[in-house]
């Protein structure tokens, strides 16, 4: 067990350094857990990463310095491990320059890499994959509702209803008037709304049923560019262009899918994803079905709580999870993993990460077809 932890981050934007819509910040969570000392930050933006680091104090970023390059980082800085928290199309691939998880585990180095796993299709991120796996190195994909209590306490309730579930609904409703990420609104860069953002809730469908028959799925979309479409309060960037506005028809994000599914169990399963609300609260709520059982989830990533009715009874007993923070949990996983070489605690590797990312990819096929 070795004491203080060399880290580096590879990408300075939102997921590592906090911002956005939501309640990520790898880096805060880091400062929390303690035993790490940041020896690079990694952005071609190099501006940025002085500025993240200049807003940050102690002496965990005492040797912390900015490479424009995240292969000068790995041979200069030698981390122990990496955050790597960029978009989708810069990463995932053996494409050099987008080789950013191979590079590390040719080095040897651990990564957590956030999802998706890439914007490319799975046929290239799954060669990807093999050679993780025989790199074997410790790996984590930020899937972190799999570390939530409220998914602890669901999984719990299902293991122990008798036939188990029957059927899981997910919604996930995003507030797209304030992203303002050009790449979010093309579908190259991007992956899509399911490979991008409603993956989330497809690891879940995963995590708590089990796999899908990938025969069976079934959707259908209003695509970014069909006449349905149009939507009324997509942001402007500073440069004056409206998000989405230099995109081909065909590579604009859908604005709502609607999938179903059979689970290699039996049980049926749908997700819907909709980019339709305004400003920044999404709505997102999922619900499992059993023999007499109902759950829904509401607000994961924020109020989180579950209402649970069970059988034998027409009452809902309310579980509250708002004190939970599920990405301190699955940073001091990989953390952990790291320094005792013990993975038990990683719900989710590189290699079952990519079982959720190609079932992204075959909703968003299906709803093209
Ligand atoms: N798990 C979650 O809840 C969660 C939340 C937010 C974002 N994410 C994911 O994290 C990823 C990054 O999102 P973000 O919001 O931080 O994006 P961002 O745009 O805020 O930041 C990405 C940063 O990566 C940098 N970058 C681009 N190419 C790079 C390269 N080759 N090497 C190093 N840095 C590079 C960019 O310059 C930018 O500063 C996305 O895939 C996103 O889906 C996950």
């Amino acid at each position: 067990m070795r004491d203080e932890l060399k880290i580096g981050f590879i990408g300075a934007g939102d997921v590592n350094f906090g911002g956005g819509e939501g309640p990520w910040d790898h880096a805060s969570r880091l400062e929390r857990l303690g035993g790490v000392r940041v020896v690079g930050v990694a952005d071609p933006d190099t501006g940025r990463a002085k500025a993240q680091l200049a807003k940050r104090e102690g002496p965990m970023y005492r040797d912390a310095r900015v490479y424009a390059d995240h292969r000068t980082m790995l041979a200069e800085a030698k981390p122990d491990a990496v955050w790597i928290g960029v978009p989708p199309n810069a990463h995932g691939t053996a494409e050099v320059g987008k080789d950013i998880e191979l590079a590390c585990v040719r080095a040897g180095v651990p990564i957590f890499v956030e999802k998706p796993l890439s914007s490319a299709r799975p046929e290239r991120v799954r060669k990807v994959a093999e050679k993780v796996s025989e790199a074997d190195v410790v790996t984590s994909v930020g899937y972190m509702f799999r570390y939530a209590r409220a998914i602890d306490a669901i999984k719990a309730i299902i293991d122990e209803t008798d036939g188990g579930a029957k059927a899981f609904l997910a919604r996930y409703d995003c507030a797209y008037s304030e992203i303002r990420k050009r790449e979010w609104w093309d579908v190259r860069a991007s992956g899509g709304p399911i490979v991008e953002q409603a993956t989330h809730f497809v690891d879940l469908a995963r995590y708590l049923i089990g796999d899908v028959d990938i025969e069976s799925i079934k959707a259908l979309s209003i695509g970014g560019g069909d006449p349905a479409g149009r939507l009324l309060d997509v942001p402007v960037l500073a440069d004056g262009t409206r998000c989405g506005a230099d995109v081909p028809p065909e590579f604009a994000a859908a604005r709502v899918t609607a999938a179903v599914w059979r689970f290699a169990n039996g049980a049926v399963g749908s997700l819907t994803h909709g980019t339709l609300l305004h400003r920044k609260k999404y709505e997102t709520e999922l619900e499992v079905w059993g023999d007499g059982l109902r759950i829904a989830l509401l607000d994961p990533y924020g109020d989180c709580r579950a209402l649970v009715r069970r059988p034998h009874s027409e009452d809902a007993e309310e579980m509250a999870f708002s004190d939970d923070d599920p990405y301190l949990t699955e940073d001091e996983a990989f953390l952990d993993a790291v320094r005792t070489g013990d993975r038990s605690r990683i719900r989710s590797p590189y290699g079952d990460a990519l079982k959720t990312f190609e079932l992204t990819w075959a909703i968003t096929d299906a709803a093209a077809a």
